[in-house]
């Protein structure tokens, strides 16, 4: 069985990450959706709640499985007998830190390969960090995530004002 770790920090999921794991999971038997539980890190939402919106958000695609991880991802990718880690890129600006990561995870492991798979062009602008501040503004998301996480984002930034 061909597994593939799509790690990140999903905070929260797009449109443009969906957009990953939909045609990962067309490439692997099984994909798991790795989210880092960075103790370091202040996201908008935490661990249990960037879970929450990622099942809610990939639950009618069978091969995928959500997850969370700390420490090193390489770690993860060899406890769960994963042969591949997925990114994705948006663009030419994504690349020298995606690069770094997987020439740094390639000497950490030489078995596990990771691959980029081309963010398609509709979402090649967006990113987690544009949706929170384009929703803290009041701006409208509707189109960049699902409705689910729209509604939480939004309960979110209620609270704050
Ligand atoms: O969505 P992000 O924030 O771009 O994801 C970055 C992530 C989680 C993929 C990366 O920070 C990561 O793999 N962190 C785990 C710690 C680790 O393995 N660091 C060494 C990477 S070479």
């Amino acid at each position: 069985m061909k597994t593939a770790v799509y790690p990140g920090s999903f905070d929260p999921v797009t449109y443009g990450h969906i957009d990953i794991i939909d045609r990962a999971s067309r490439l692997f038997d099984r994909v798991i959706v790795a989210v880092l539980n960075n103790p370091s890190k202040t996201p908008l939402f935490n661990t249990d709640e960037r879970l929450d919106m990622l099942l809610t958000a990939t639950r009618e695609i069978k091969n995928v499985e959500v997850d969370c991880f700390s420490g090193l991802l390489i770690d993860y990718v060899e406890k769960k007998e994963a042969t591949t880690v997925v990114k994705g890129l948006r663009a030419v600006s994504d690349f020298e830190s995606e690069l770094q990561m997987a020439l740094m995870n390639r000497k950490l492991n030489r078995n596990v390969e990771t691959i980029f798979m081309m963010t398609s062009s509709r979402y090649s602008f967006l990113s987690s960090s544009l949706v929170k501040e384009v929703a803290k503004l009041g701006g409208c998301v509707k189109d960049l995530v699902p409705e689910y996480v729209n509604d939480q984002l939004m309960k979110k930034f209620e609270k704050q004002f």
